[in-house]
């Protein structure tokens, strides 16, 4: 399995701070998928021309089963990456924001100020995860289910097979 990680940060790809939620997507799927995935990264500023392009270069180009972005979901000026991805997506799954921001609520009051978004382009599947590393973990927990039976639809699995060759 192949796995794009995008961290969008202006200060992050500055050098002003280091990357610890790109890394951070990496420790919480392999945890999940173990050591048979490849990472494809990239670390870029909140432009949303650049995001767009590396979304479609890591889906159309790299062929990433999943690609996972961080940062610039929310309500400041230069947070475009819901923008950025909807351009490029040929189907929406609003789901996994909304439940990502009902969850984390329970937890973190400030988790409706992230608009992520998710869906699918070609045979990816593309997700929004908001910049801080805690929020990456708690994120990508809560979809966990979702993004596992996802991509078994998106490799063509049907894993409801047994169940319903027996109807
Ligand atoms: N979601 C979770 N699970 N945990 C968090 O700490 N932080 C929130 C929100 N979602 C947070 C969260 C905050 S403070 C902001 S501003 C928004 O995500 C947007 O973050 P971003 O602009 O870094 O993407």
């Amino acid at each position: 399995m192949k796995i794009g990680r995008i961290t969008v940060s202006d200060r992050v790809s500055a050098g002003i701070y280091e990357d610890h939620s790109g890394p951070e997507i990496e420790n919480v799927l392999r945890d999940f998928f173990g050591n048979a995935v490849e990472f494809k990264s990239a670390i870029m500023p909140d432009e949303v021309n650049l995001i767009s392009a590396t979304l479609i270069k890591f889906a159309d180009e790299l062929k990433c089963n999943l690609i996972v972005t961080t940062g610039g979901t929310g309500i400041s000026a230069r947070d475009v990456t819901p923008e950025a991805t909807q351009q490029i997506l040929e189907k929406e799954l609003p789901g996994f924001g909304e439940i990502m921001r009902v969850q984390s609520f329970a937890k973190v009051r400030t988790a409706i100020l992230s608009r992520a978004v998710a869906g699918i382009r070609g045979k990816s599947l593309i997700i929004n995860l908001p910049g801080k590393p805690s929020a990456v973990r708690e994120c990508l927990e809560i979809l966990s289910p979702a993004i596992r039976e996802g991509l078994a639809h998106l490799r063509g699995e049907d894993p409801h097979a047994s169940k319903s060759s027996a109807k």
